[in-house]
C-alpha cells in the first residue's frame, strides 16, 4: 500500500466481472462512463486521489465526470472490501 501505481498492473478480471466494470467503462474509449485511460490521466499524479477512488468504488457517488453517478458496488455485484477496492484503483490508474 502508498507504493506509486506500476504502469500495465495485471487485470484483476475475476474482480472485473463480478463487478461489471467493463459493462460501463472501455479501456481507451468513452462509452457509458469515462474510459479507464482518461480516468487514469486525470488522477495518476494526484496524491490522494487513489483513496478516494477507492471509496467511490465502494460506495458509488456524485458525478465527476458528467450527469450520472457510479453506482454502488452492492448495486454492481457484490459488497466490495477495500483491499480489493485497492486493487481495482491501483489496476484502472496503470492504464
Ligand atoms: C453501471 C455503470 C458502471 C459500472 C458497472 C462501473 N462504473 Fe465506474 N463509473 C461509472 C460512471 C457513470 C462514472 C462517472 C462518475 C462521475 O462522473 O464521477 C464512473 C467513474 C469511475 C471512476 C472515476 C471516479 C471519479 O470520481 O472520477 C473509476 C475509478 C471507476 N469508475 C472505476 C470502475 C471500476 C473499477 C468498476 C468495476 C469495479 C466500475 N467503475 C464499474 C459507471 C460505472
Amino acid at each position: 500500500m502508498g507504493t506509486g501505481v506500476v504502469h500495465g498492473e495485471p487485470e484483476p478480471t475475476a474482480l472485473v466481472d463480478q463487478q461489471h466494470c467493463m459493462f460501463c467503462h472501455m479501456h481507451d474509449a468513452p462509452f457509458l462512463a469515462p474510459s479507464f485511460q482518461q480516468i487514469a490521466e486525470r488522477y495518476r499524479d494526484m496524491p490522494n486521489a487513489s483513496r478516494m477512488l477507492e471509496q467511490k468504488l465502494r460506495l458509488g457517488g456524485k458525478a465527476h465526470w458528467g450527469d450520472m453517478a457510479m453506482p454502488a458496488a452492492v448495486e454492481r455485484g457484490g459488497p466490495l472490501s477495500a483491499e480489493d477496492a485497492h486493487t481495482l484503483v491501483q489496476w484502472v490508474l496503470s492504464q
